[in-house]
């Protein structure tokens, strides 16, 4: 083989390869929604009685089915809601995301609102919106009592308003 022609080759092997590097990243981002799994397991968050009726907690916890590339991104939080005696539904569990641009919305007990500290936006104590730039409600997250637990529906990103 001649040496130009073996250069030639050479050269569009190399190419062939960095290109096939360089694409696995792309590749990866575009496959990965088929592996997706949405978490269908109930995470208990606490016995009925740590939550007074009337009251709004913080409650953190671990994604239960974390991707092993999770990190601290499997840490979470939310916000439970225990609507006063005779008040319906008994539990709201709201994610602390706030439904403008993602940041942590912040629970005043003074005024009884759910402040986001990004852009202001309020929210009622119940999800809705108060004030500011989100136009949608604070996302709900499936809950249910199973004995004196509260069990939450454990998905890690918020999903559309969940209704029990
Ligand atoms: S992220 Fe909350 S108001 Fe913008």
């Amino acid at each position: 083989m001649e040496r130009r022609r073996f250069l030639s080759y050479l050269t569009v092997g190399l190419a062939g390869v960095v290109s096939s590097v360089l694409a696995l990243p792309a590749l990866g981002y575009l496959i990965a929604p088929l592996f997706a799994r949405a978490s269908e397991e109930f995470v208990d968050v606490g016995g009925v009685s740590d939550f007074p009726r009337g009251s709004v907690k913080a409650v953190k916890f671990k994604d239960p089915q974390p991707l092993p590339w999770s990190g601290r991104a499997a840490d979470t939080a939310i916000w439970v809601r225990r609507a006063p005696a005779g008040g319906a539904p008994e539990f709201q569990v709201f994610a602390e995301n706030c439904t403008h641009l993602g940041c942590p919305v912040d629970w005043r007990a003074d005024s009884r609102l759910f402040m986001c500290p990004c852009h202001g936006g309020v929210f009622h104590e119940d999800g809705r919106v108060a004030s500011g730039p989100p136009t949608q409600p604070l996302f709900e997250k499936q809950w249910r009592v199973e004995g004196e637990r509260l069990l939450v529906r454990g998905p890690l990103l918020p999903t559309p308003r969940l209704r029990q």
